[in-house]
C-alpha cells in the first residue's frame, strides 16, 4: 500500500508491506524512514526544513557524481569541464544544491513501488548534457530495491548513489555494529580524501572478511568483489546489501549535526570509485549520449542473533 502526504514543500510517500515500510520524500528522492518489522533502521529528520538545513545527505539520492571530484574539474573527449566546488577546491556529492535538494517528480508504480524523476539541465553545477535521472524504490517482503537510471543528450559523467545512514538497533552506536564486507581492496585516500590512484589490499583495520564490530572511524571506498557488498548486524537485525556498483563507501559519520550525534549511524553508499572522472583506470563513469545508465542496490533485512 502507498500513502502520500505533504512534507513542507515536498511530498512524502510511504510504501508499507508486512515486513518493511519505506518513506521517501520528493526532496532529493530521499529515504526518510525504513522500518523493518516496525523498527526504524535509518537516520532522518522529521521535517523538510531539517533536510534543507542538514549537510549530511541523510538518506538522499546523491548526484550527478557521488563522492569527490578532485580540483572540481574533469576532462572528457579532450574538453575540460570546470565544476562548481563545494568542499574547498573539490566537489563533493554533485556540488552545491544538487540532486539531494531538488524536488523530484513522483509516480506510483502499483502498490509496491515509486519512481522519482529529475531533469538536470545542461551545465548543472558544471556537468555537460541535459540528464534525465530516475530512481525507483520497490518493496518486496523484507527487501528494498533501488534502481538508478539516467540518460543524457550529450556525453557526460554520471555516478549516483543513495546515502542512507543505518542504525539497525536504534541505539545510535554505529561503531558497535558488526560489519562484513565483500571487498578485497580499499581506494587509498590522499589529501582532502581525493584518491592517490592506488588500491591497497583490505588488510589489518580494513579487513572485514569476518563479521566484526566496526570499532573505529572510516570514510573509505572499498572495492567490491561481487554483488554481496556487505552485511551489517546490530540489535538483533541484519541488513545484507547487494549491488552491481563496483564500490561501497563506508562512512562512520564522524560529522553529524544536531539533532544527530557523531557516529549515530553508519553510511553505506554503493557507488563508483571517488574521483573516477580523473582516473581512466577506475571503472568508467562516462555516460554517452543515447546510452542508458542502469545500476541497482538491494537492502535485504532479517532477524539476527547479534
Ligand atoms: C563522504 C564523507 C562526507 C559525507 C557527507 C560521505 O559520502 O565520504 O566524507 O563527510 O558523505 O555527509
Amino acid at each position: 500500500m502507498i500513502t502520500e502526504k505533504a512534507f513542507g514543500e515536498a511530498r512524502l510517500f510511504t510504501i508499507s508491506g508486512p515486513e518493511l515500510s519505506v518513506s521517501v520524500s520528493s526532496r532529493g528522492a530521499t529515504v526518510t524512514s525504513l522500518r523493518y518489522r516496525g523498527r526504524e533502521t535509518v537516520l532522518g529528520y522529521d521535517s523538510d526544513e531539517g533536510y534543507l538545513r542538514g549537510g549530511a545527505y541523510l538518506g538522499a539520492t546523491v548526484g550527478r557524481v557521488g563522492n569527490r571530484i578532485g580540483g572540481a574539474a574533469f576532462e572528457l573527449k579532450g574538453v575540460r569541464y570546470p565544476l562548481v566546488p563545494n568542499e574547498g577546491e573539490n566537489q563533493l556529492h554533485g556540488g552545491p544544491d544538487s540532486f539531494d535538494r531538488r524536488l523530484w517528480t513522483a509516480e506510483k508504480l502499483g502498490e509496491e513501488a515509486l519512481r522519482f524523476t529529475l531533469v538536470s539541465p545542461d551545465g548543472d553545477n558544471g556537468f555537460p548534457g541535459t540528464l534525465r535521472a530516475a530512481v525507483t524504490y520497490r518493496v518486496s517482503g523484507a527487501v528494498l530495491r533501488i534502481e538508478f537510471e539516467g540518460e543524457s543528450d550529450r556525453d557526460t559523467v554520471y555516478a549516483p548513489t543513495n546515502h542512507m545512514y543505518f542504525d539497525l538497533s536504534g541505539r545510535g552506536r554505529s561503531l558497535d555494529a558488526r560489519l562484513w564486507l565483500g571487498a578485497d581492496r580499499v581506494v587509498e585516500p590522499g589529501p582532502g580524501l581525493i584518491p592517490t590512484g592506488r588500491l591497497l589490499p583490505a588488510e589489518g583495520d580494513f579487513d572485514f572478511g569476518h563479521i566484526r564490530p566496526v570499532a573505529r572511524d572510516y570514510d573509505h571506498a572499498f572495492v567490491l568483489t561481487g554483488e554481496h557488498a556487505c552485511r551489517l548486524e546490530d540489535g538483533g537485525v541484519a541488513m545484507d546489501l547487494f549491488t552491481d556498483f563496483p564500490a561501497l563507501q563506508v562512512y562512520t559519520a564522524k560529522f553529524l549535526d544536531p539533532p544527530h550525534r557523531p557516529y549515530q549511524g553508519l553510511a553505506l553508499e554503493p557507488e563508483f570509485f571517488p574521483d573516477s572522472p580523473n582516473h581512466p583506470d577506475f571503472p568508467s563513469v562516462t555516460l554517452r549520449s543515447g546510452e542508458r545508465f542502469f545500476r541497482w542496490a538491494e537492502y535485504r533485512f532479517s532477524e539476527s542473533e547479534q
